[in-house]
């Protein structure tokens, strides 16, 4: 399929269908070139289960950043016996993450938009590139409700910074329904939602939120950015 022209079709058959459906769909038109990035969050836990349910040919990744939640990782480890999968892990390049964290100190994000950048490059957005090569559609987890930025996106269009068809299945699924789903599919998820973590990143650049914030505060809550780390930059 020449992606860029047809992708306005696809977008239009995507809009009648389900999640799931979508997924199956995706996963046979470009056969063998579609990769699914998890970050373990509870919009990627219902992607899982509807790929491992319906046994699509969908790879799936994790890009470790080094500086995750324990609980992140465990949960890593009971989604893979659960659905009897193994998720690929991409690692930062040693070199790089050697010369940046001798350079900025080892919690040197802090310190600077600049540095948190250039951290987040170095931990996840280099590592991204390395995971899409030579694949055709990378599916997320992102949802419009997330903030402005996502409420913006498509369901599915060409994303740029990486050459690729990007696919955002649960793009208009709303935070009720998919607590729903996962409660209805008995989704395992991560035990910070339940501490009022809502969107769970690195460990040091996260925490909890009150009732009534803003679903991404917890993250990066010492900027005013835009709060978002280059895997989804627009
Ligand atoms: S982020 O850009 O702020 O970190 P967010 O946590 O909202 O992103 O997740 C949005 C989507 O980005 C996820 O559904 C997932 O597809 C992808 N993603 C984010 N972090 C990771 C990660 N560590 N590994 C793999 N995919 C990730
Ligand atoms: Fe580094 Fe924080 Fe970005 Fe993780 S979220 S890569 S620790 S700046």
């Amino acid at each position: 399929m020449s992606q860029k022209l047809n992708l306005s079709d696809l977008e239009s058959r995507l809009d009648s269908l389900s999640a799931g459906e979508g997924l199956a769909l995706v996963a046979e038109l470009f056969s063998g070139k579609v990769v699914f990035s998890t970050s373990l969050g509870q919009e990627d836990q219902v992607i899982t289960q509807l790929i491992a349910f319906k046994t699509l040919r969908i790879y799936i990744f994790s890009l470790d950043t080094g500086r995750l939640f324990g609980e992140t990782l465990d949960l890593l480890s009971r989604t893979e016996a659960k659905y009897k999968t193994r998720i690929q892990v991409y690692y930062p390049t040693t070199s790089s993450l050697e010369k940046l964290v001798n350079e900025i100190g080892i919690n040197g994000f802090y310190d600077s938009v600049e540095n948190r950048k250039s951290c987040c490059f170095v931990r996840k957005v280099e590592p991204l590139k390395r995971a899409l090569e030579g694949n055709e559609v990378w599916v997320t987890g992102l949802r419009a409700e997330q903030s402005p930025n996502r409420s913006a996106m498509k369901r599915i269009e060409w994303d740029e910074a990486n050459h690729i068809i990007k696919y955002n299945p649960l793009l208009d699924w709303t935070f009720d329904q998919m607590i729903a789903y996962i409660n209805e599919n008995n989704i395992p998820y991560n035990p910070l939602h339940d501490k009022g973590f809502i969107s769970i990143g690195c460990a040091p650049c996260t925490r909890a939120i009150e009732p009534g914030e803003d679903a991404r505060a917890g993250r990066w809550w010492w900027e005013d950015s835009k709060k978002e780390c280059g895997l989804h930059a627009k």
